[in-house]
């Protein structure tokens, strides 16, 4: 049997999923799963709170929490998100778990054995005023490969680069220029590691090409060493008795949360999890801001503790949501938080919208409120809703539910009936390419060509041949609704439960797409509308809280 490990970037335990977070990484890895999953392959979606870091810790103090309490509050929060909008994690585990503590202690001290750790004693920025070490995000300056102004001096948002040292600096917290003094700190060797990244990028195909473009640039640039080491309480501690109060930088455990979340999930089934993972497919989903991150100092980690766990396989990295065409942001409350969109909509209408406008590309992609309600009022109700409601109700009022038996099949059903045969290959062409809006588009042609063929052979009409047309449109019904449930899990398992099939979806092969798996003679349930049309007023209302 195949095998399949999907992560997707671990969500920072410091305030609420919002739409941003959901339609580049989350989306994507929960619609690729449970494809996989579909699809005979033994697949495990893994993710976990990013629970460590400076802002987290700060944040915290601000509430008046330990930040256990803080970070414990919004795994909860964000898990009951995901769950809301049909994210099927097989587990969400968290960065602080006693097992992700062990495992980056271990790995810190295998690096250390094998030659790419080294101590140095640095030059940090220190706040008189806060009396405190600045680390990451408490710096803020001007970028020095692409001069932004206020970026962090550990990301640059513009270029997605890591400064190596911020220009102009000011602590974040009181806006004073900071003073710099002495600590020492741990360094990541990645420059040991070029040429072996190289071969990696070089021979990996299956990673998306414009993206590594971008990093073969960067190893051409130059790569630095990374400090790894933070002047703070809040961290995995470094396992050393000359660290004492000190911890790692969270880029350095975090993603080894993939390895131990897998392996504890894996431990409970008693599956040796290290085998598995090496003979898995991985993939990590990721949005284009931590390309770095993955493509770099992730696989350099891995390769530097002897392979021991295979680097990834996949890493499918999109754009950014923007909202009404403008840059998402907490602070200017331009953002439209999980939670608050699904006490409005169904997740189905999110997750079918998100997967229409996002490629698989790093290109940006936008959320409009206008174009929201129209495509789900025209696409997903005008055209999928339509040609269910149509088949189902039909083959209820007129035949009281029982599929008929066919007579001899005439040039329009014979080619309806191939466009279920050859449904499954193209569209498991496009899955397995990660080309998922442009599956669920194939999905909506399917439904649309079933619209007309239903509208040309005119069934009320009880003409020669309608007992073809229902029983060839309740078979598409259900191809749809194999087809579509990983995009939309809970609309599919209505339509399965409308047409009365025994099992669950789940119990299904994606092959059965294209099998004509419905008998005459088979009594479907109760069909009703799956979808209510979106409401201008409600359009209206969402709108102009934004901002607000
Ligand atoms: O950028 C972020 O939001 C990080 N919390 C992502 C972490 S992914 C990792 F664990 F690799
Ligand atoms: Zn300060």
């Amino acid at each position: 049997m195949k095998k399949a490990i999907i992560t997707s970037a671990l969500p920072y335990a410091n305030g609420e999923i919002h739409l941003g977070h959901v339609a580049s990484t989350y989306l994507p890895a929960d619609i690729t799963t449970r494809f996989l999953k579909l699809n005979g392959v033994e697949a495990y979606y893994i993710c976990a709170s990013d629970d460590y870091g400076t802002p987290i810790l700060i944040q915290s103090e601000k509430e008046k929490k330990s930040p256990e309490e803080y970070v414990k509050f919004w795994n909860k929060r964000d898990l009951d998100d995901f769950r809301a909008f049909g994210i099927g994690f097989d587990l969400f585990y968290k960065t602080s778990s006693i097992e992700n503590i062990t495992f980056v202690q271990e790995v810190f001290k295998k690096l250390m054995v094998n030659g790419h750790i080294y101590e140095k004693e640095i030059i940090q920025f220190y706040c008189k005023t806060d009396k405190k070490f600045l680390p990451d995000r408490y710096v803020i300056g001007r970028c020095p490969y692409c001069k932004a102004e206020d970026q962090y001096s550990d990301l640059c948002e513009k270029c997605s680069r890591i400064p190596q040292e911020i220009e102009d600096p000011k602590c974040a917290i009181c806006k004073n220029p900071p003073i710099k003094e002495k600590t020492n700190h741990y360094f990541f060797k990645l420059t040991n590691f070029v040429n072996e990244l190289n071969k990696w990028l070089d021979s990996n195909s299956r990673l998306q090409k414009d993206v590594k473009k971008y990093v073969q640039n960067w190893i051409k640039d130059g790569l630095v060493d990374w400090d790894i080491t933070r002047d703070i309480t809040w961290g995995v501690p470094i396992p050393l008795e000359e660290a004492k109060g000190k911890v790692f930088y969270g880029w350095f455990d975090n993603h080894l949360a993939y390895i131990s979340s897998a392996i504890k999930l894996l431990s409970e089934k008693n599956i040796d999890g290290k085998q598995f993972w090496n003979s898995a497919d991985i993939y990590h989903f990721i949005g284009k801001d931590i390309v770095y991150h993955h493509y770099l100092f992730l696989p350099a980690m891995r390769i530097g503790i002897n392979n021991e766990y295979k680097l990834p396989d996949y890493i499918p990295t999109r754009g950014h949501l923007m909202l009404q065409s403008k840059k998402i942001s907490k602070s200017r409350n331009w953002y439209i938080g999980l939670k608050d969109f699904l006490s409005n909509f169904p997740a189905d209408y999110l997750r079918f919208y998100l997967t229409l406008i996002t490629p698989y590309s790093q290109d940006d992609l936008n959320f409009d409120w206008d174009e929201f309600s129209a495509r789900i009022n025209s696409e997903l109700i005008g055209n999928i809703g339509n040609f269910v409601n149509r088949a189902l109700g039909f083959t209820n009022k007129s035949l009281s539910g029982i599929v008929p038996k066919v007579t001899e099949f005439d040039s329009h059903d014979n080619e309806a009936q191939k466009k279920i045969l050859d449904f499954k290959g193209e569209l498991t062409v496009l899955m397995e390419k990660n080309e998922l809006d442009k599956a669920l588009k194939k999905i909506l042609e399917f439904s649309a060509y079933f619209n007309q063929y239903f509208q040309k052979k005119e069934p009320w009409k009880s003409a020669n041949g309608s007992n073809n047309c229902i029983f060839i449109s309740v078979n598409a019904v259900s191809s749809l609704s194999i087809a579509l449930f990983p995009f939309l899990p809970s609309s599919s398992e209505c339509m399965w439960s409308q047409l009365n099939m025994d099992g669950k979806i789940t119990d299904k092969n994606w092959c059965a797409i294209s099998e004509i798996a419905i008998k005459s003679g088979h009594k479907i349930g109760e069909p009703s509308p799956l979808f209510k049309k979106v409401e201008p007023e409600v359009i209206q209302k969402l709108k102009s809280k934004l901002g607000k």
